[in-house]
């Protein structure tokens, strides 16, 4: 048997015991690693995740250089967006832009329709090549944006604070918005089953603005839409889901599916857990700007998350969402040696 499948991540997805709790973060491959800016000082982030070799080696640098129990895919949710033709670019400096925005029901109708292989076949060599090159060290995890989350790039055209434009694209045209969840639904459903054909062994769905709507607006406007894309999902292959300020979601996010829930660090784990029901395992959840502080206070909140978990098996512990680019790489590295020291059973 490979060590992966016994790998304490796996279990853990899985509700299984494990002898630590597994811990792996998200954005671990990023700009407040040195190897990773040297890396991005040869190629553009778009290039970066279009060149199979150097998206391997980026994916692989934080296994080495932190010790983390999964790695995850090096590569981007928006490149599965790229093929509609929006115009997508990365702004040096600023993030994400859709130059050609979604903003009528005509703009839906007229989006071509795309062959996702043919597209971010070069996403899918990324994983082919970590997956070797991780050697059964640790599991890979593959990823892509949940329908939602997709859409409010798509409709607002960059990042957003209050997503007026998709909440009135919502209700103003409501049936334009149906066919554009249900389009992205089938496309995440491909991006993520590629994935998993070339060698991901979970994947993660990040649904990270859904937290801006109101619990029954998510039932009504996204939760079949998610529940679909993981219907999709090639059976065996654990799922994450996860989303950012999602304490009034969670239960309907259970709903929609998935074997684990991502959590942000504005629940409390421990209650959370207990309130959905511990049928499911749970991801997270200290905030990411503890890490730019000092070891002790790494340590006392990490125990904190650590008690809430009550050593249950199911606990995968990461950040409540990505590592911010000025943390200092030392206090990562303390961060996985102090989930593997305090969580030895
Ligand atoms: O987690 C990892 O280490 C894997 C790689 C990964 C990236 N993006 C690399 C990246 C993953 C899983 C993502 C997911 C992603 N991308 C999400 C969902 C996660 C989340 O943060 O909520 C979102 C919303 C995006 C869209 C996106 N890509 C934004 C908003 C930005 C700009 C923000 C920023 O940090 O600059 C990106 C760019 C991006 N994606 C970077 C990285 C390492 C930084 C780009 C750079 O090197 O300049």
């Amino acid at each position: 048997m490979s060590n992966a499948v016994a790998s304490p991540f796996l279990l853990a997805c899985r509700r299984q015991p494990t002898s630590v709790t597994p811990i792996w973060l998200m954005r671990q491959a990023g700009r407040y690693m040195p190897e990773y800016r040297a890396m991005r000082a040869r190629h553009r982030f778009l290039e970066l995740c279009k060149n199979p070799q150097a998206a391997a080696e980026v994916t692989l640098q934080p296994v080495e250089r932190l010790g983390v129990d999964a790695a995850i895919l090096f590569a981007d949710i928006l490149l599965v967006l790229e093929p509609l033709g929006v115009g997508l670019e990365f702004v040096e400096g600023e993030g994400p832009r859709i130059h050609r925005p979604l903003r009528s029901a005509a703009d839906v109708a007229a989006l071509p329709t795309v062959d996702v292989g043919e597209a971010v076949g070069a996403v899918f060599e990324t994983v082919k090549l970590a997956r070797k090159a991780l050697a059964e060290r640790v599991p890979l995890i593959g990823f892509a944006g949940a329908p939602f989350t997709l859409a409010s790039y798509l409709i607002e055209g960059g990042p957003s604070r209050e997503f007026l434009l998709t909440k009135r694209f919502m209700r103003a045209e409501r049936r334009a918005w149906e066919a554009l969840m249900s389009r992205l639904s089938i496309i995440v459903g491909e991006y993520l089953n590629g994935q998993i054909a070339a060698g991901a062994q979970a994947v993660q769905l990040f649904d990270s603005w859904v937290g801006t709507l109101s619990p029954s607006d998510y039932r009504e406007f996204v939760q079949p839409w998610s529940r679909e894309s993981i219907r999709r999902l090639t059976p065996g292959t654990p799922v994450i889901h996860f989303g950012v300020g999602t304490a009034g979601l969670l239960p309907s996010m259970k709903e929609a599916g998935g074997d684990v829930l991502g959590l942000d660090w504005r629940v409390e784990l421990g209650p959370a857990w207990d309130r959905l029901g511990h049928d499911i395992a749970v991801q997270g959840n200290l905030d990411p700007a503890v890490l730019l502080s000092n070891v002790g206070a790494i340590r006392r909140a990490t125990q904190s998350i650590l008690d809430g978990a009550k050593g249950r098996p199911g606990h995968i512990f990461n950040l409540g969402h990505g590592v911010h680019q000025e943390t200092p790489v030392e206090n990562v590295k303390a961060l996985v040696d102090i989930v593997h020291e305090l969580s030895s059973r």
